[in-house]
């Protein structure tokens, strides 16, 4: 799909400055998220980009990735591979550090849950600096999973995020972009 056709959903997307940090112009998915419509055809789009990646599994990263990661594992009939910040999940776990465009964090996965290996999309409704897709794609290798490629709503394209995974091997897709 090209940026016409997702014109009508990047009108949902709102910009607010200096969130959560002065020189952040933050993209506030809340408002399509609000529109039922507007977030269905969001999933949809979501799915026709993901089919060709043909994954198996959907994983997804806490908080915002949660909301369409889930919603698209229910279109494409996939289960769904919850990617936590730390501290968050009971079993044993495997973690990696990374660095995002305002701040640094810890992402966790439980062990095993790639045994057999899978294949798996990795989806997230942002895309900025590219350190938290990075840091699940290491923990889905870790893990011996194969990454099928990585999902978004939103690219922030002068943040390098889509280019250094694409330089990874990573095939990236996403809907709508903000310069
Ligand atoms: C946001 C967004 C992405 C990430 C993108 O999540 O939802 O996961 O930042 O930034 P990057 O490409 O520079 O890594 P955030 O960590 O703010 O958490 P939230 O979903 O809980 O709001
Ligand atoms: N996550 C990282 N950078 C972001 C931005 N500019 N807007 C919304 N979410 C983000």
């Amino acid at each position: 799909a090209g940026s016409d056709a997702n014109a009508d959903l990047k009108a949902l997307i709102r910009t607010i400055p200096d969130f959560p940090q002065p020189g952040i112009q933050f993209r506030d998915i809340t408002a399509l998220l609000l529109d039922g419509p507007g977030f269905a055809e969001t999933v949809d789009r979501l799915a026709v980009l993901a089919r060709p990646m043909a994954p198996d599994l959907i994983a997804c990263v806490e908080a915002r990735g949660f909301l369409f990661g889930a919603a698209l594992a229910k279109e494409l009939k996939l289960g769904v591979l919850p990617i936590r910040k730390r501290g968050k999940l009971p079993g044993q776990t495997v973690g990696v550090d990374y660095a995002l465009e305002y701040g640094t964090d810890r992402l966790e996965m439980h062990a095993h849950d790639l045994i057999p290996p899978r294949r798996v999309l990795i989806v997230d409704d942002l895309i900025a600096t590219g350190g938290t897709v990075m840091a699940t794609a290491e923990l889905v290798r870790i893990q011996g999973g194969e990454v099928a490629g990585a999902l978004f709503v939103v690219d922030l394209p002068e943040l390098g995020g889509a280019d250094r995974l694409r330089q990874a091997g990573i095939t990236v897709e996403s809907l709508v972009a903000f310069d």
